[in-house]
């Protein structure tokens, strides 16, 4: 059988992962060491007992869903995107940041009865956040730097991750309602976790017991 395969999310939420790795007592000198490699030996210094695999978030959770990664580490906030089909199985005490609906600082938002355009990375938050208000929103999909949007006037409000709130401050933005908490996610494969369910359960027991440990 195929080493364990633990898909992880470039960027913010890779280092943080490897400190946990490093914690569980994992090997990580391949992973630290990587260059351009994609998938990288992680294990005891006897040989590798699963394999690290670096993609981007939402597709951490599309080979994580097809079963080609039996974990992932990814963040909230692309689960409560699209998360279907994959388990949910520990919340990591990093990535810790909130999805807001923010707008020009000192404007009312809510004033007037016009249709407000909505622009953001995550439609489908934005569309739950709305339709929980009874609210009809036009929704603009942005690929990132969202913050544009309101001070170009190609929208109303952004709804957006908001970690430091330095971003929106800079930009003369602020929140004006906080949507729902974010952290990083272990998501597990659900045939996966039937088939290889020992191997699984005590990388998670060590992950929980890591998490409990370390400083984050
Ligand atoms: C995210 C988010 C905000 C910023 C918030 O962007 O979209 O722009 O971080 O962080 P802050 O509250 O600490 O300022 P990211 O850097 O992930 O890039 P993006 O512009 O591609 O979304």
């Amino acid at each position: 059988m195929r080493p364990i395969r633990i898909a992880l999310t470039k960027g913010r939420l890779e280092k943080k992962s490897i400190t946990l790795f490093e914690t569980m007592g994992l090997d990580c000198v391949a992973l630290r060491e990587k260059g351009r490699r994609l998938i990288l030996p992680i294990g005891t210094a006897e040989g590798a007992q699963c394999n690290a695999v670096l993609a981007k978030a939402a597709d951490v959770v599309t080979y994580v869903r097809h079963g080609v990664c039996d974990f992932g580490i990814v963040g909230k906030d692309t689960l409560a995107e699209d998360g279907a089909g994959v388990y949910e199985v520990l919340r990591l005490p990093f990535g810790v940041c909130k999805f807001a609906l923010a707008g020009k600082r000192g404007e009312d938002f809510y004033a007037g009865h016009h249709e407000r355009s909505i622009a953001t990375k995550y439609p489908a938050v934005a569309r739950r956040f709305f339709a929980q208000k009874g609210m009809d929103v036009n929704i603009i999909k942005i690929e990132g730097s969202v913050e544009l949007a309101p001070l170009l006037g190609l929208s109303d409000a952004i709804v957006d991750i908001v970690e430091t709130g330095s971003t929106l401050a800079a930009n003369g933005l602020e929140v004006i309602e906080d949507i729902q908490p974010i952290s990083a996610r272990v998501i597990a494969n659900v045939a996966s976790m039937k088939l290889r369910h020992k191997q699984m359960q005590s990388l998670l027991d060590d992950m929980t017991a890591a998490m409990a440990v370390a400083e984050w």
